[in-house]
């Protein structure tokens, strides 16, 4: 792989998807890792990524000993960029001249392999307070800014470049093309990641894992479930069986794509399971959104027990063994977000991540742990399955449990599956389907609020509409979504469901907002 270590920084994932995106595959690793932790993983480049630290600062974060010897190309990223300054010999001071945000950098006549193609002036995203002030013997200075005179360098004998700026972000201009240039000028590498060396290699790993066992597979109605199941059954065929389990908090007409949609492209083996009941029990009363993603998780993984149980029962007569494997649909973002990752906070337990009971009977396969959304979605097209599968929104696993603010019930369910549902339709319908990445529609159920119909005085909840635009739910802004289609969606929702008499609009980006309000 391509490692790109990570020094507490938000980019580091968004780094290793762009390497992706060059077609190569790439891994994030803490900046722990030891020089022989990095060697095991043979890399072809090593990216060190930006972070919030000072490299001069006793304490920051640095590179284990050892790493750079190892003869690998490195790319370095803002503060991994000073970091490889001052390990070759270089300086980095505060000069007291900050640059945060969008700023110029000009590009030197000579741009080296690295620019190769990046002329003159490009508009570059920056956030630093230190800066490089003298270049390592044997690197030349590549790009300039206002007040960085050494933005950019690169030493083609040792395969080592760096720049000042985040290459990685949208905003940066041939942020792309400069990784690219390093990758594959630099570096000397060639892409081999796609969609369908991904499939091979997981097809292989899921064969190897799993033997002649039997698996089973929630789904969810969601891409990532789906793919997942698709994935496995490409792999072991029947030796999957799918269960969905139906909990309640399902949105209007999920449960008739699952088992006619998925099922009619995939001709997987499927289960449904009625545990509405069982779920809303559990819930009643329960307001805290920790709490409710415990619980969900945890009801989620009993329900697939007792059908794999059932399951077993049914086939013993035959040759068929226990059910050993869960299969889940897990990304690469739920694991670092729960944690998994080096230094990150624990900011939320996705269902299917931290909310796994201790005495889980099974063993798990993820075949999707390593990828993000888009690879998610580009390998189930791969797989053949539907638009209307691949391409459907983000749904959360705990589902509308978590998008009522206030504890469960099943008529506030119905309130919000109808709400849900005008908003989806129309906003489909206005052609925002591709702009918004999802749109949470959560009900505020602890909250009223005086309006006035017909002649009479309500006191309804409000909905809250939230639109959001996002690369991989890791960051997002809300969407600007034009007033007239909100203003449709405000009407219809409290026309036609009686207890809501308010809409109003979320504008928070993320950070600080998460994209569920819960
Ligand atoms: P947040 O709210 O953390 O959401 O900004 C990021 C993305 O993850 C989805 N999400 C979940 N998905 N199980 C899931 O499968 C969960 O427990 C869960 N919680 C949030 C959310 O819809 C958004 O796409």
């Amino acid at each position: 792989p391509v490692l790109v270590v990570d020094f507490g920084a938000q980019y580091a994932q968004l780094i290793a998807r762009r390497v992706r995106e060059a077609g190569l595959f790439s891994e994030v690793i803490p900046h722990t890792a030891t020089a022989e932790e990095v060697a095991e993983k043979d890399p072809r480049a090593i990216v060190l990524s930006g972070g919030p630290s000072s490299v001069n600062e006793e304490g920051a974060p640095a590179l284990s000993a050892g790493v750079l010897d190892l003869d690998v190309p490195v790319f370095g990223i803002c503060y991994g960029f000073q970091m490889l300054a001052r390990a070759f010999g270089g300086t980095v001071s505060k000069t007291g001249r900050r640059e945060y945000g969008s700023t110029v950098a000009t590009v030197a006549e000579d741009g080296g392999a690295l620019l190769d193609g990046v002329s003159g002036e490009q508009k570059v995203w920056m956030s630093h307070a230190d800066s490089v002030t003298d270049a390592p013997a044997g690197f030349s200075v590549l790009a300039a800014t206002a007040s960085t005179p050494i933005a950019a360098f690169e030493d083609r004998a040792r395969k080592c470049a760096g720049v000042q700026w985040h290459p990685e972000v949208l905003h940066s201009e041939n942020g792309q093309k400069v990784l690219e240039n390093f990758l594959f000028e630099v570096a000397g590498l060639e892409a081999d990641w796609t969609d369908q060396s991904i499939i091979e290699d997981q097809v292989a790993r899921i064969r190897e894992q799993v033997g002649d066992k039997k698996l089973i597979c929630g789904l969810s109605g969601g891409v990532d479930s789906a793919v997942a199941a698709a994935l496995v059954h490409r792999a072991v065929g029947d030796q999957l069986t799918c269960v969905f389990v139906d909990h309640g908090l399902l949105r209007e007409g999920e449960r008739r794509q699952v088992e006619e949609d998925f099922v009619g492209s995939t001709g997987v083996r499927l289960v449904t399971v009625d545990a509405v009941d069982t779920f809303l029990g559990e819930l009643d009363g329960v307001t805290d959104p920790e709490m409710k993603r415990k619980i969900i998780g945890r009801e989620f993984i009993r329900s697939f027990e007792q059908t794999a149980a059932d399951l077993v029962a049914e086939s013993r007569e035959g040759e068929s063994g226990d059910i050993e494997f869960l299969v889940q649909g897990t990304l690469y973002p739920d694991v670092v977000e729960s944690g998994g990752g080096a230094g990150t906070a624990n900011i939320k337990s996705h269902h299917n991540v931290g909310g796994l009971p201790e005495d889980l009977q099974f063993q798990l396969v993820e075949p999707l742990r390593e990828l993000f959304k888009d690879e998610v979605r580009a390998i189930g097209r791969a797989l053949g399955l539907p638009e209307n599968i691949v391409g459907r929104q983000p749904f959360p696993g705990p589902g509308l449990g978590i998008r009522i603010v206030g504890a469960v019930s099943a008529e506030r369910l119905a309130i919000l599956r109808r709400a849900d549902a005008i908003a989806r339709e129309e906003l489909t319908q206005a052609g925002l389907d591709d702009e918004i990445w999802q749109c949470p529609v959560v009900l505020l159920a602890d909250v009223r609020s005086v309006g006035v119909q017909g002649d009479g005085r309500t006191y309804g909840h409000p909905i809250v509409l939230r639109p959001v635009s996002s690369e991989d739910a890791m960051t997002a802004d809300w969407t600007r979504v034009p007033f007239d289609v909100l203003a449709q969606i405000s009407n219809r929702i409290t026309n036609e469901v009686d207890e809501v008499n308010r809409v109003v609009l979320d504008v928070t980006s993320k950070p600080p907002g998460t994209i569920e309000w819960e």
